[in-house]
């Protein structure tokens, strides 16, 4: 169902009356497209303390290659980026807000306010506390700037290894992720493409689920940025399943992914190279509160959404199914997150993502080269949720710093980037894109 309120909001009386009476004011996000790819206009960067990324082959190498014209001043800029990895104290803290409150009224709208920070030293618990000071900053930043500004802090130490996720937050491609922490760093081999343009032309990705929806969306994502796609869904869905997959060049996959041989008809449907790219998106919910559910729908929903999960990642690991530069992108929820009445058996298994994506990243990265995320849905605006009821649908749309919900696009660019060749210090993140959600903030 369209967002119908998104659009009289964008109208000039819409404006107009939702001032007055003090409805929220969404703004229609800028995303990517093939005619408007891209920001066009004025990137700020700033610099509060005496950053560490200076230097010749530094930050302001990598900004410049984003194609937005670079500043230290701009009236208009359409995304600033301010360089705090050199924030260390009481003093050099106060210098973010010197640098943004002048700036932050003349954003352009749908533009970016990103903040880069550094790793929290434990030894030192004055950087520790001035760096962690950072996230509250940019979290309140993006509830408060609103036009569909997001705001985003990323922790890095090597700007060349940030390459990736400063083109990703730099661009309408990030329109839906907002208020959120991540760190770069570690993780396996950074590997610019050899065309920025398509950076997945040569892999395969598989997607689970990709029948429709979101799994579509990301089938879709994956084959604009060159790959190779296998789409999987159930063989009930294969008629659906063979037109997804007969759109992208790809091929489809019908096949239950609770089924116990699932890791091997996999790899036997792989080509003879393995995959590049695996993408743990098929899910399911059967909502009841605690105390009216039955067995059968903890157990479903716990074997689609997490034991399913387990068993193909692990068979596809131990087989060599991965190749080294690979990466796993795996589905959370903002539910598992936050917890949602009626869910304990759907937030239970994307809590548990969560907690396999942690606990894998470090030894996926050692052993086989691979980096393992996942992606966590906010609101997003699919069959499932036009089928929640109205004032629901309504709380949970406007329930976020964007006051709108998602598309199944803004998780596919997240999971694109995140299976970039060049976002391999990305790894262990929990990125959540839901538009900075009030649930679980
Ligand atoms: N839509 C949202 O707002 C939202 C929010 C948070 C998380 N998510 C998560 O995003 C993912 C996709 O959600 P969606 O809204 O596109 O859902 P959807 O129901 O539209 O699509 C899910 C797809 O997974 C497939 N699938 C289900 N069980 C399967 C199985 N056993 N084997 C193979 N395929 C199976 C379905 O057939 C379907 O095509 C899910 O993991 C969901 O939990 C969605």
């Amino acid at each position: 169902m369209a967002d119908r309120y998104l659009s009289f909001a964008g109208t000039a009386p819409g404006r107009f009356l939702t001032r007055r009476i003090g409805l929220p004011q969404p703004t229609a996000l800028h995303r990517w497209s093939a005619e408007r790819p891209s920001f066009e206009g004025e990137l700020l960067h700033l610099t509060a303390g005496k950053s560490p990324l200076d230097g010749p082959d530094g930050l302001a190498a990598v900004l410049g290659r984003t194609g937005l014209a670079v500043r230290a001043e701009s009236e208009r800029p359409v995304a600033v980026v301010l360089d705090a990895t050199g924030v260390t104290d009481i003093d050099t803290l106060a210098e973010v807000h010197t640098a943004l409150h002048p700036v932050v009224r003349s954003v352009a709208r749908s533009g970016r306010v990103i903040v880069l920070g550094a790793p929290l030293d434990t030894a030192d618990h004055h950087q520790a506390a001035v760096q962690q000071a950072l996230e509250g900053f940019v979290r309140s930043l993006g509830k408060e700037i609103g036009r569909g500004i997001t705001v985003t802090l990323l922790r890095l130490t090597d700007a060349d290894a940030a390459e990736s996720t400063l083109r990703f937050f730099l661009s309408p491609r990030s329109a839906y992720v907002s208020g959120q922490v991540i760190g770069i760093g570690g993780g396996t081999e950074v590997t610019a493409p050899e065309d920025w343009g398509l950076p997945l032309a040569g892999r395969t990705a598989l997607v689970t689920g990709a029948a429709r929806g979101i799994g579509e969306a990301v089938a879709a994502t994956l084959a604009r940025d060159g790959a190779r796609v296998v789409c999987l869904d159930v063989p009930g869905a294969a008629v659906e399943l063979e037109s997804v997959a007969g759109r992208l060049g790809g091929t489809a996959l019908a096949l239950d992914i609770t089924a116990p041989d699932a890791g091997a008809r996999i790899l036997a449907a792989l080509p003879s190279e393995g995959l590049d790219v695996l993408v743990h998106n098929a899910g399911i919910t059967r909502d009841r509160r605690l105390v009216n559910m039955a067995a059968e729908r903890w157990s479903s929903v716990l074997d689609v959404n997490l034991a399913s999960v387990l068993r193909t990642t692990d068979a596809l690991l131990s087989a060599g199914g991965l190749r080294t530069g690979g990466r796993i992108v795996a589905t959370a929820s903002i539910a598992g997150l936050a917890g949602n009445a009626g869910q304990t058996n759907y937030a239970a298994s994307k809590a548990g993502v969560a907690g396999l994506v942690r606990a894998l990243a470090p030894t996926a990265a050692a052993e086989h080269g691979v980096t393992v995320n996942a992606v966590a849905p906010g609101f997003i605006e699919t069959k499932m949720t036009a089928a929640v009821p109205l004032f629901i649908r309504e709380a949970g749309r406007r329930m976020n710093s964007l006051g709108q919900g998602g598309l199944p696009v803004d998780v596919a660019e997240t999971t694109a980037w995140l299976a970039h060749p060049a976002s391999g210090g990305v790894n262990g993140q929990v990125v959540r894109v839901c538009g900075q959600s009030l649930l679980g903030a």
